[in-house]
């Protein structure tokens, strides 16, 4: 069996390859950062591939998927995101809109390629990595929390496409709350609760995902936020998510 990993040079994405390499899985891992890569093919040993590609870039997406078309892909996990903080106002729009590029374009790209492989021998895997953040508005972290949102309804309608016409493809969306990784770094905040390990969020997401359930809600807190989120009126909602954001700074 085969993965894609995008975004496996930290963080999850890391953690996910790191635990398909464990369960016997051949890895391709992506990610900007070659030295990283090569480190990590080193480490995997075997059959490991790597390519670096910048998947903010459209050419970099179809570059990797030109990559792998013909490895007999099973799982592609869709990985690699980032956050910015800030008014919406103030962000930067440039960043922004790469981050769109990787968060949303990229994430649809592939989804929509290797489905359509998938669907040509009816078996296959898709693990998109979206967050809690994807059941809310996120004042301070608008476009991130938005983003997230694409991913969370995109999974979810190709989900029932697929259980409509009782496909074997399985598709699952990992939905963590706060995870202690590069990713606030990166956003430039602090934690404003206690995250959960890299490695345990990636168990959660492969368990999930080889049971065939939809959401992978890894701790009790994104469980209660995923559902009880239905039960607030949006501007109370709204406003504790604003709370909660600007704690972080
Ligand atoms: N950490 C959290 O609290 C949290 C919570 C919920 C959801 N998530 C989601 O989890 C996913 C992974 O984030 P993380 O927490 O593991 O953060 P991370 O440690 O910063 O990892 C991000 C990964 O994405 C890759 N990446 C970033 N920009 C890229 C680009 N332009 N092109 C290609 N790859 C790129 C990075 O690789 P290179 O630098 O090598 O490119 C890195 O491997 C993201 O989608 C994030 O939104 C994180």
């Amino acid at each position: 069996m085969k993965a894609l990993v995008t975004g496996a040079t930290s963080g999850i994405g890391k953690a996910i390859a790191m635990n398909l390499h464990r369960r016997g899985w051949d890895l391709i891992l992506t990610g900007r950062n070659e030295k990283v890569l090569r480190k990590l093919r080193k480490y995997f040993g075997g059959n490991t591939e790597i390519i670096t590609a910048d998947l903010s870039e459209r050419k970099e997406v179809f570059k990797v998927y030109d990559f792998c078309k013909d490895k007999n892909i099973d799982l592609l996990v869709n990985n690699a995101g980032y956050g910015i903080f800030g008014k919406f106002h103030e962000t930067d729009l440039e960043n922004e809109i790469s981050m769109i590029d990787l968060n949303i374009t990229a994430l649809h790209i592939l989804t929509k390629l290797f489905l359509r492989d998938f669907r040509k021998r009816d078996s296959g895997y898709i693990l998109n990595v979206a967050s809690v953040a994807g059941f809310m508005t996120g004042a301070l972290m608008s476009s991130y929390y938005a983003s997230k949102n694409y991913v969370i309804r995109l999974s979810s309608a190709i989900y029932e496409e697929l259980r409509r016409e009782k496909s074997n493809i399985k598709i699952t969306v990992l939905c963590p709350g706060p995870v202690n990784t590069d990713f606030n770094n990166r956003a430039g905040v602090d934690f404003s609760v206690k995250p959960v390990s890299a490695e345990y969020v990636a168990e959660y997401g492969l368990k999930k995902l080889f049971q065939g359930k939809f959401f992978a809600l890894p701790s009790l807190s994104t469980k209660v936020c995923a559902f009880g989120q239905r039960f607030v009126p949006e501007r109370i909602l709204s406003a504790i998510v604003y709370n909660v954001q600007k704690a972080k700074l």
